[in-house]
């Protein structure tokens, strides 16, 4: 008998002692990894807002692109203005659509956000998580809150690895979002509502292709 509670304790194990190196790497090692810096993303979509009063989102996107590349270069994806690279994601209950920017296995940088709006869970992260509010609002709640925390054009929504709380982007509301942590462990929490719910394997395999081809290019070039 004893023998099988050994190997079962060994199996245990193995999950736990992963999340220990990569606690352990997440303050020490991963960082030596991150191109982009919060304050900096900051400071470009404020200065791009500043140039359009008037709120057009559709020249704020193109402006911030350009922006991103003159500072990160060939780490910022070219911004397609025809909308064939924008895809849809839904996760946590929450439905939006993105444009890939960056991503590599400790970051990205995405466009985010929606025409229609939309509220759920956002979801429990192995990693920090910067939205800058470009147009709209974001609304967002710790449980404990009876009153929604509310993000406007400009300013910047530090979800903390491992927070939870319910958000709601308000209708025609879109963002500049930068994640910095273990990326692919975020990966599931993406995909696991197509599985489960939509079964939409087009926006599916859309999202793995343009996901899976950025990491790839810029685990080649060494940017991890
Ligand atoms: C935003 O700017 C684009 C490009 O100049 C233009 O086609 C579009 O109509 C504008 N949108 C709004 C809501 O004004």
């Amino acid at each position: 008998m004893t023998h099988i509670y050994n190997k079962r304790f060994f199996y245990l194990s193995i999950p736990i002692f992963i999340y220990y190196i990569l606690h352990v790497l997440y303050d020490t090692w991963l960082p030596t990894n991150y191109i982009f810096d919060p304050v900096v993303l900051n400071r470009l979509s404020n200065e791009v807002l500043d140039q359009h009063p008037e709120g057009n989102i559709t020249l704020i996107f193109e402006d911030l692109a350009v922006r991103l590349k003159e500072e990160y270069g060939d780490f910022i994806n070219p911004y397609t203005t025809d909308n064939d690279d924008w895809v849809f994601n839904n996760a946590g209950g929450a439905m939006g659509t993105m444009f890939i920017l960056h991503a590599s296995i400790s970051e990205y940088v995405i466009f985010f956000g929606s025409a229609v709006g939309n509220e759920g869970h956002s979801g429990v992260h192995f990693a920090d998580d910067y939205f800058t509010i470009l147009k709209g609002q974001e609304w967002a709640a710790l449980e404990g809150a009876f009153e929604p925390e509310i993000y406007r054009p400009g300013e910047t929504h530090l979800l903390k690895r491992g927070q939870v709380k319910q958000y709601s982007m308000r209708p025609s509301s879109f963002a500049l979002e930068y994640a910095r942590g273990w990326i692919p462990a975020m990966l599931p929490f993406g995909f696991l509502d197509t599985a489960s719910s939509t079964l939409d394997f087009y926006t599916f395999f859309k999202t793995t292709y343009l996901t899976g081809l950025d990491m790839g290019k810029n685990l080649l070039r060494g940017k991890f």
